[in-house]
């Protein structure tokens, strides 16, 4: 539910920001002079700087280098472009790994990582907190009012590359953690479950990480390290954080997520979103055939609704393609801008890269950048000029926020839960469903809020919830409070099954949700690998089309709930398969099979029509229309990704704000391109 408060913005920018990583620590000075010329020229606003620099910063312990970075954002203020500076927490120097080579990360199979990379990091080491905390305060001090200076950039995407560390001085703050959370070991040995395979522990002290065990480990004590590495990470921000509100008040400080499920697993960005002043976000394409542009969608929907609805900043993301995936295809013309305008339209504030000008050596020399090796002379710099040119022409964006039509609920810590061994199927995958759900809400042109279970869900017409194995009994509460409030929700199978500490629930499942569902489920019957179950609708019940489930059916026992599609194969033959509950002013829905494309729609489709939702009809596939609405007026995002022109029929008459051409009642997109309509009224 959005802030009560507008979000801190960085510090005097106009309008969208728009710039890139900028190392130029990795280039000799007179190519900096080079650099903010064609910054001025591609209409750069803000880079962000220093992320890796530790090791210039400080040269050895306690000597300090900053020469080279008060030139630095001397010459970056005189030239008009903003600082986003960060701590360089996530790469400490050689010399600090020698005198502490216990605050590399040991794995859970007891490998101790080295030094030559970045982000190996134990969050639990008193040297590394003592060390960033030095740092961090030398750079406030120095820059804290410094005339460039618009935001601070602590660390770089806690969780990647490593998020967990299974050494004994985590052992140590893992048992503090446990003792805060829990209370006694008896406490410990109730969550954990631990009379089971004789893993009673008598004294906290017995604890330690889950680390690599003969066969599969107990789940509660791992869910609960997922748990205390976040919130150890956690601790580290908020550290750095304070630190420069303290010495720098007024500043924004941020850290760059990535909330896209495929790049970040071990983060719980719900919290996370509470401890920054302003949302950033870094997103990939990951180019495995699947249609990137709906993750891009999702990423951006995810990130948005972590910042509670407000506006927040794309901080990385690609000119081209990337170096780090098996094969990395190249942006083809015009995809670029397509990215960063739909990231602006769910709620970025602009659409900055990683980098600005392509490393020639490292790790990183083969990944695009603002300006690539083949330099200005190129199409990606043409396009990036031309990009800076459009951000330039949307300043009246700024503070408007994204409209959602739809809900979904998602929880890291359930998905946390479910990912561990031994489920009744490894074919069931919460990331899948959470995609394939987006997925058709996206087909169906709705755009879609993500909420915490146990958030506010009033204002939504419909909720659907495509993997929530771990419910807690407030979430069945507020799910019901929301259902009897006239809400729609869907519930897809294998949700509401365990508590917080990956308890079953007690009596049939499932448990937190059998009440809100009107049914309970007797067994559960995944599939084996390639094996369906065909639906049918059964006498009495709206008449609908033949589905088809794989990986998942249920023995459904219908406790108020009516029957929608039953089972015509497989072990509940004749049993009921889709089901309705009506409660108080609304309906839940349950699917208790893994439905896709078109039968997942047929689903949805009538859940829709339940919940009063009317999807955008005469927009052709692959045409993204959002709106951002606020105090300058509305603006509609029209994004093209398909390979024809496509109209989009307005509702009010208004000015297209790259073109600069009004538009009445019919907007065409070229192929591939975008459009914003500032509506008029
Ligand atoms: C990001 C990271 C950047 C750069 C980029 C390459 O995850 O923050 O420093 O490595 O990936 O895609």
């Amino acid at each position: 539910m959005p802030h009560p408060q507008p979000a801190p913005t960085p510090l005097g920018l106009r309008g969208p920001a728009f710039g890139g990583d900028y190392n130029p620590e990795q280039w000799p000075e007179e190519v900096w002079h080079e650099d903010v010329r064609l910054m001025r020229e591609a209409g750069v606003t803000m880079v962000s700087v220093g992320i890796f620099s530790w090791a210039l910063l400080e040269p050895e312990p306690g000597r300090y280098d900053f020469g080279w970075l008060d030139r630095l954002l001397d010459l970056l203020h005189v030239n008009g472009v903003r600082v986003d500076l960060g701590t360089p927490t996530v790469a400490p120097p050689a010399w600090f790994y020698r005198a502490h080579p216990d605050a590399l990360p040991l794995t859970a199979d007891g490998v101790r990582y080295a030094f030559g990379s970045r982000g190996a990091i134990c969050h639990s080491s008193p040297a590394y907190r003592q060390a960033a905390a030095g740092i961090t305060e030398q750079l406030a001090r120095r820059y804290g009012t410094h005339p460039a200076l618009a935001m601070w950039h602590v660390h770089n995407e806690y969780g990647v590359p490593v998020s967990a560390c299974y050494c004994d001085t985590c052992a140590a703050h893992f048992r503090r953690w446990l003792a805060a959370r829990h209370g006694t070991v008896e406490a410990v040995n109730e969550a954990w479950g631990t009379a089971f395979w004789g893993q009673r522990y008598h004294t906290l002290d017995e604890i330690q990480p889950p680390r690599a065990t003969p066969t599969v480990g107990n789940p509660a004590q791992r869910l609960d390290y997922a748990r205390f590495a976040d919130a150890t990470m956690r601790e580290n921000f908020t550290a750095e954080r304070d630190i420069l509100h303290r010495l720098a008040p007024g500043v924004p400080v941020t850290t760059n997520f990535m909330t896209a499920l495929s790049q970040c697993e071990s983060v719980d960005y719900w919290a996370w979103g509470r401890e920054v002043d302003l949302v950033t976000n870094d997103h990939y394409l990951i180019t495995d055939g699947r249609r990137t542009h709906v993750n891009l969608a999702m990423a951006a929907d995810l990130t948005r609704s972590v910042a509670g609805g407000a506006p927040w900043l794309l901080l990385e993301h690609s000119a081209g393609g990337v170096n780090w995936q098996p094969r990395n295809p190249a942006k083809l013309p015009g995809e670029m801008a397509r990215n960063s305008l739909a990231h602006v339209a769910r709620g970025s504030e602009g659409a900055m890269f990683f980098q600005w000008r392509q490393s020639r050596r490292g790790a990183e020399k083969f990944h695009s950048a603002m300006v690539p090796q083949a330099g200005t002379d190129s199409r990606v710099w043409r396009e990036v000029s031309a990009l800076g040119a459009d951000l330039g022409r949307l300043e009246g964006i700024r503070g408007t926020r994204t409209v959602a039509d739809v809900a979904m609920l998602w929880d890291w810590q359930s998905w946390w839960a479910q990912r561990l061994e031994w489920r009744p199927s490894e074919d069931h995958d919460a990331r899948e469903r959470a995609d394939t759900f987006y997925a058709a809400l996206y087909d169906h042109h709705l755009t879609v809020d993500f909420a915490h279970p146990d958030a506010d869900l009033s204002a939504y017409p419909l909720v659907v919830v495509p993997a929530l194995y771990l419910a807690t009994e407030e979430t069945g509460r507020n799910l019901r409070r929301y259902v009897e409030g006239g809400g729609t929700l869907v519930v897809s199978y294998f949700s509401g099954i365990v508590d917080a500490d990956d308890a079953v629930h007690p009596g049939p499942y499932p448990g937190a949700l059998r009440d809100v569902l009107g049914l309970t489920v007797e067994e559960f019957s995944p599939l084996l690998d390639g094996h369906t179950v065909r639906l049918t609708t059964p006498e009495g019940a709206p008449e609908g089309p033949d589905l088809t489930g794989d990986v998942w059916s249920d023995v459904v026992v219908p406790r108020g709930a009516e029957t929608l599609w039953t089972y015509a194969d497989g072990l509940p033959a004749g049993r009921p398969a889709i089901t309705r509950n009506r409660l108080g002013e609304g309906t839940a829905w349950y699917v208790s099979t893994r439905l896709s494309g078109p039968d997942l729609d047929t689903v949805l489709g009538r859940a829709l029509a339940d919940a009063g939702v009317t999807p955008r009809t005469g927009l052709a596939h692959d045409v993204e229309v959002v709106r951002r609405t606020g105090e300058t007026g509305t603006y509609l995002f029209a994004i093209n990704h398909t390979d024809a022109p496509a109209g989009v029929r307005l509702d009010a008459p208004g000015t297209e704000l790259l073109t600069g051409q009004g538009v009445v009642e019919e907007l065409t997109v070229p192929a591939g391109a975008v459009r914003v309509v500032r509506l008029d009224g």
